[in-house]
């Protein structure tokens, strides 16, 4: 029988501490595949006021694929990475031109878009159409790891698939739409880089790191 401790208890603890935060409150598509880009190498409270400033100027796919390249890279100001930018650009157009404007459903399609590869697919598959696929960021790496002991090394690309089928196990038949959310903002607040609060951690009893004083060992990231 599957050990559901882990799950349960993190679903438990994001229905008393998640943040209240405008994409979550939102199936669109649109509206989610905004906010994780521009979360990508981006702090909440720093992509917050971007977000606004997009969602309100380009309410819809239709109108962002219209804007001038210009006016997209001056609201972008600030956060840096302009790649993504242009990215975020080529992708609303080629929704618009290729797709109709709506967003394809699906991990594997959404993957064919410009700037979306298996993160923002799974976030934008399990938060709009509740496909059960799960998140892997840098916050779901150092949770699994610490969690579960694993000390293989995060930066190889090869060892994703482990932390992959790890998440996809956890994940289990929960809804995809919140444990997902759930496991992001675990790590956001509560498991954080550097040292964590396990003082009022509620998996602590089943952690590996807590137990064995790892914190600070894992997850291993060899190269920088
Ligand atoms: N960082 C990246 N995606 C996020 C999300 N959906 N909620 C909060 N923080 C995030």
């Amino acid at each position: 029988k599957q050990d559901t401790f882990f799950s349960e208890s993190l679903l438990n603890w994001y229905a008393e501490n998640q943040r209240d935060l405008p994409w979550r409150g939102t199936r669109d598509p649109y509206k989610i595949w905004l906010s994780e880009i521009i979360l990508q190498q981006t702090r909440v409270a720093q992509g917050l006021p971007y977000y606004e400033r997009f969602i309100e100027r380009f309410p819809t796919v239709k109108q962002l694929a219209k804007a001038e390249e210009q006016e997209v890279l001056r609201l972008w100001q600030g956060l840096g990475y302009y790649s993504r930018a242009r990215n975020l650009h080529a992708c609303v157009r080629k929704v618009e031109s290729e797709y109709g404007g709506i967003f394809p459903e699906g991990y594997a399609e959404l993957q064919k878009l410009p700037g979306i590869g298996k993160y923002t697919a799974a976030a934008i598959a399990s938060f709009a159409f509740h496909e059960s696929v799960p998140v892997v960021d840098g916050n779901v790496l150092r949770v699994l790891a610490r969690y579960f002991g694993i000390a293989q090394d995060i930066g190889e690309a090869k060892n994703w698939s482990v932390f992959f089928s790890l998440a996809q196990k956890q994940l289990g038949s929960f809804p995809p739409q919140i444990f997902n959310q759930a496991i992001m903002e675990f790590g956001a607040v509560q498991c954080k880089p550097g040292m964590p609060n396990c003082e009022t951690c509620p998996v602590r009893i089943g952690c590996y790191a807590a137990q064995e004083k790892q914190q600070l060992a894992l997850p291993v990231k060899v190269k920088k």
